[in-house]
């Protein structure tokens, strides 16, 4: 007998002392409950969890404004309609960053998000701004250098963009761009290398201080400022280009300046700071690590790319999809990751 209810129970029937009609009753609309709980769930948005999590839902406010329900079917809270005084929670799930990868429409799911773009005029970030461009990707260019090219480059590939030309070094630059609206991503690939003959007219804290402010100030001021604008809009995507220097001082290519790697590893301590702070509002901070690549930045360097465990230095395509991914939904799960791209070189 004992076996046989088990048995029953196993098939997903109503055990006998639940058989009353009321019973049944409450079941079923427990069942709907939740159901309509998990619709709203993809109705609205996840920003409204870290409220939940933070203790942000007033107390005060009655039940019937606020209907902050915990989904057992998603084992999540579900926010149908959430009022605070000066604060709305509750906008409609399309106004919002998608971070689910399997809502992308197409590839990376980068089809008509906003992705503002540092270092753009040259080298990887060029190549970062064609191949966003291919995925679809709205792209604002920024660069110190004229950026006509790669915007016409841009455009060919169906492609939207406007351009932004001036110094990261300079703050009412620096500041109008961090006030840019609507970035789904931003990707910080300007940076400059104090290889002999940089900026000689100037004194050596001067360089000093001026890299750092391209380098790590940059990123830092704009990271900062999209974590917060892109938390109030429900998510998004930062990437920080850092080096294989930043890793191991310079070990990999001759040549390398003191302050460029020193530059560098406070860009993946960087990453890991803002990531901390951007990952409770769906902000999520990477980095990339670059080995010697191509580029005019690397070029002359003293040292023998077929030494390289591949024989060759990286080319610029295989920085920026690396870029592109973790820009993309499709890295709905990664934050403050560094990811090293120097083909084996740390292992070889
Ligand atoms: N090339 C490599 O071997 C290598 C290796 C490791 C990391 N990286 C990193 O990759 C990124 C891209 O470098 P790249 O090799 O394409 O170099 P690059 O010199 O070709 O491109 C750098 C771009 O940054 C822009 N830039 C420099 N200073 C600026 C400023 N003050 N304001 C606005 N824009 C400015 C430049 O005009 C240039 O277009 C950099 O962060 C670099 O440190 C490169």
């Amino acid at each position: 007998m004992r076996l046989r209810r088990r048995h029953v129970r196993r098939l997903g029937e109503v055990p006998e002392r639940h058989r009353d009609t009321a019973s049944r009753q409450r079941q079923e609309q427990r069942a709907a409950d939740l159901h309509r709980l998990d619709a709203a769930l993809l109705t609205f948005h996840r920003c409204c969890l870290p409220c939940c999590h933070r203790g942000l839902l007033p107390r005060a406010v009655p039940r019937s404004e606020c209907l902050v329900h915990y989904s057992l079917l998603s084992n999540m809270f579900v926010i149908d309609k959430l009022i605070i005084p000066g604060r709305r929670c509750g906008q409609r799930r399309e106004d919002l960053v998608d971070h689910d990868a399997r809502a992308g429409s197409a590839g990376l799911g980068l089809d008509g998000k906003r992705v503002l773009l540092t270092g753009a005029a040259s080298g990887i970030g060029r190549a970062t701004a064609t191949l966003l461009a291919g995925l679809g990707a709205e792209l604002v260019l920024v660069d110190v250098a004229p950026l006509a090219e790669v915007e016409a480059e841009v455009r060919r590939a169906g492609a939207k963009a406007t351009t932004r030309v001036g110094n990261l070094a300079d703050e009412p630059f620096l500041q109008a761009l961090a006030a840019e609206e609507g970035i789904f991503a931003f990707a910080n690939c300007a940076a400059v290398f104090s290889r002999e003959g940089w900026r000689e007219d100037l004194s050596a804290e001067a360089r000093f201080d001026l890299l750092m402010r391209i380098n790590v100030r940059a990123p830092l001021v704009l990271g900062n400022a999209f974590v917060d604008r892109m938390g109030e809009r429900g998510g998004g995507f930062i990437v920080l280009v850092g080096s294989a220097a930043g890793r191991n001082g310079g070990g990999i290519a001759g040549g390398t300046p003191l302050d460029y790697a020193a530059s560098k590893g406070a860009v993946h301590t960087l990453v890991r700071s803002l990531s901390r702070h951007g990952v409770g509002r769906n902000v999520l901070v990477n980095g990339v690590a670059p080995g010697p690549v191509d580029t005019p930045l690397a070029r002359g360097l003293p040292f023998a790319p077929s030494a390289l465990p591949l024989g060759r230095m990286g080319r610029v395509d295989e920085i920026a999809w690396p870029i592109a991914f973790l820009c993309s939904p499709a890295a709905s799960y990664i934050s403050g990751a560094v990811l090293d791209v120097n083909g084996g070189a740390f292992v070889g």
